[in-house]
């Protein structure tokens, strides 16, 4: 198969999650059908400036929210992110929350994650030939969290949380309130999503600097309290308003390149078990 690299290079990737399917502002906007070696992305690549800085943006879960979290071709996405330059990768996120002072309109930039997929999502782009071991023991990029984490001061009425355990579950189903109780009071995470995983190891797979924004939208079910669709929906619009005032931010504060004393995501094959 002959793959044809797109005319386009971009420096900054946006992945959007659930309620965050475009960015304001963006200037100059082309689309891109990418092939990969691993089939199509979640939907077309949409490129286009802002903040003097070239970005591509691409929704997780498709344009109309069409692909659920075990169906999405997580390494697809990031390969075509990769194939057009992009170092940086910004992930926004809903989660819920497992614990009380992480409220729901509240945002978590996570610093560990536990993978609680059942194993039938493909996670590696090493499938055999090259092996690559690469080391997870801080799965996010620091240089990242700290500059999301500085552009959130700039926020009126962002309540950011900087840092958080994020347990990945398989989905799409929500977890019964005996799972919620382990992963709460047994495991300790502090959110839960069903996205993270593997788009996080393979970003790092791909040498790309990445961290998430996670927006919280409820609190799982420990809480005996239930919460309604209506309440989620309502919350979940709020975060995206804030999301689009944060974007801004971080890309006003991200450098032209990654400094090799911040953090060592470009070089995580060279530290690799290979
Ligand atoms: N995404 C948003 N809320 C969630 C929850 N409670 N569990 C898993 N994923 C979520």
């Amino acid at each position: 198969m002959v793959l044809v690299k797109p005319p386009v290079k971009a420096e900054i990737g946006v992945i959007g999650g659930s309620g965050l399917y475009e960015i304001p502002d963006l200037q100059n906007i082309r689309e891109y059908k990418i092939y990969t070696p691993y089939g199509m992305p979640s939907d077309n690549i949409i490129v286009g400036e802002l903040r003097g800085r070239t970005i591509a943006f691409l929704p997780r879960h498709g344009r109309g929210h069409k692909i659920p979290p075990h169906r999405i071709n997580y390494r697809a996405n990031i390969w075509a992110l990769k194939s057009i330059g992009v170092k940086w990768i910004i992930a926004f996120s809903a989660v819920g929350s497992l614990r009380e002072d992480y409220e729901p309109g509240d945002f978590v930039v996570p610093d560990q994650f536990i993978d609680m997929t059942k194993g039938i999502r493909p996670t590696t782009f090493f499938e055999g030939g090259v092996v690559a071991h690469v080391s997870m023991a801080d799965p996010f990029c620091e240089h990242l969290r700290e500059i999301i984490i500085d552009a959130a001061k700039e926020i009126d009425g962002l309540m950011l949380h900087n840092k958080g355990t994020y347990i990945c579950i398989e989905g799409p189903r929500f977890s019964t309130r005996a799972e919620s109780r382990i992963w709460k009071e047994v495991f300790k995470a502090d959110i839960i999503g069903m996205t993270l995983v593997p788009e996080v190891n393979l970003a790092c797979e791909a040498q790309t600097c990445y961290a998430t924004v996670a927006m919280i939208t409820d609190y799982d079910v420990w809480a005996e309290k239930p919460v309604t669709a209506e309440e989620v929906v309502r919350v979940m619009n709020e975060n995206t308003v804030k999301a689009k005032k944060l974007l801004p931010k971080i890309i006003e504060r991200i450098p032209e390149k990654p400094l090799e004393d911040k953090c060592s995501c470009c070089k995580s094959l060279e530290t690799a078990l290979v």
